[in-house]
């Protein structure tokens, strides 16, 4: 269980949902683990969670979309084992409150929309990259999502140019030893998804999977655990969808 120690995994968006999850179970297979998140208060405090159950964990907050802010970041992130080893682009804007028709949404929510989900992959990539560096095992996870592969949604276009640059990252990173993946989640009940999305919604959506069931965090932590471990070594520029089939697609 402590294949990770003395290795240091970042997470943006670690605060709450899968951020958090990503950091509890690293943690406990002895990574150091940094959770960034815009809401600082609240990756403090998933980083105290952490502690208190023996963990090692730092929280930070900062927007994926501030390039000075993330440099600062990932540098502090660094000092702990010399670098860094995983990077999880996880912070995104949601497709409960973003998942609109763009008629609706209007030009500044999409510009947002896109800052975030897309320009904050790059952003903290690009920061991270200097630390991940002949790191061996190093390696890039991004958080697509299954709406990427539906399309007809702004949200899912955001996701699926986080797919498009999870290959393009996976070119330009490799010849550093950094693989690249992205995950893409199908509906996952986070605390996010249980609180804000209506019953009708959840049901529509899970009458498209091909095993009925919900979709929980550990589906993705396990997905999560394999891209970033040894198992995962000959994989990188893909999106593993995790879905219950509801967005499969060749
Ligand atoms: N839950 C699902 O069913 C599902 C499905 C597909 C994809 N996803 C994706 O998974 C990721 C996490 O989802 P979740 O359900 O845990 O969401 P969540 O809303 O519970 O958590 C997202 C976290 O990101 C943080 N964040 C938002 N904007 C930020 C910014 N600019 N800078 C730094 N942090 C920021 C938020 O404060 C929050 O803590 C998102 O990218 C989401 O789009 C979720």
């Amino acid at each position: 269980m402590r294949e990770w120690q003395g290795r240091t995994a970042v997470i943006t968006g670690g605060g709450r949902g899968f951020g958090k999850a990503f950091g509890a179970a690293l943690a406990l297979r002895g990574a150091h683990v940094v959770l960034v998140d815009i809401d600082g208060a609240q990756a403090e405090a998933a980083a105290q969670d952490i502690r208190v159950q023996g963990g090692s964990a730092l929280g930070i907050g900062g927007d994926v979309t501030n390039e000075v802010r993330m440099a600062e970041v990932m540098a502090q992130a660094a000092q702990a084992n010399g670098g860094i080893d995983l990077l999880v682009n996880n912070a995104g804007l949601h497709s409960n409150e973003y998942g609109q028709p763009i008629l609706k949404l209007g030009l500044a929510k999409v510009r947002r929309l896109f800052e975030v989900n897309v320009i904050g992959v790059v952003c903290c990539t690009l920061a991270a990259h200097p630390h991940m560096r002949g790191r061996a095992g190093a390696s890039v996870i991004n958080i697509a999502s299954s709406a990427a592969h539906l399309g007809g949604s702004a949200y899912g276009d955001s996701k699926l140019a986080v797919a498009g640059l999870t290959i393009t990252f996976a070119r330009e990173l490799g010849p550093d030893g950094i693989r690249v993946n992205a995950i893409s989640p199908g509906l996952i009940l986070t605390e996010t998804i249980r609180n804000e999305l209506p019953e009708v919604t959840k049901q529509r959506v899970q009458a498209m999977q091909m095993i009925s069931g919900d979709g929980l965090e550990d589906d993705i932590v396990e997905a999560l655990l394999y891209l970033a471990s040894g198992k995962a070594r000959f994989v990188t520029g893909e999106t593993l969808r995790v879905t219950g089939g509801m967005a499969a697609g060749v």
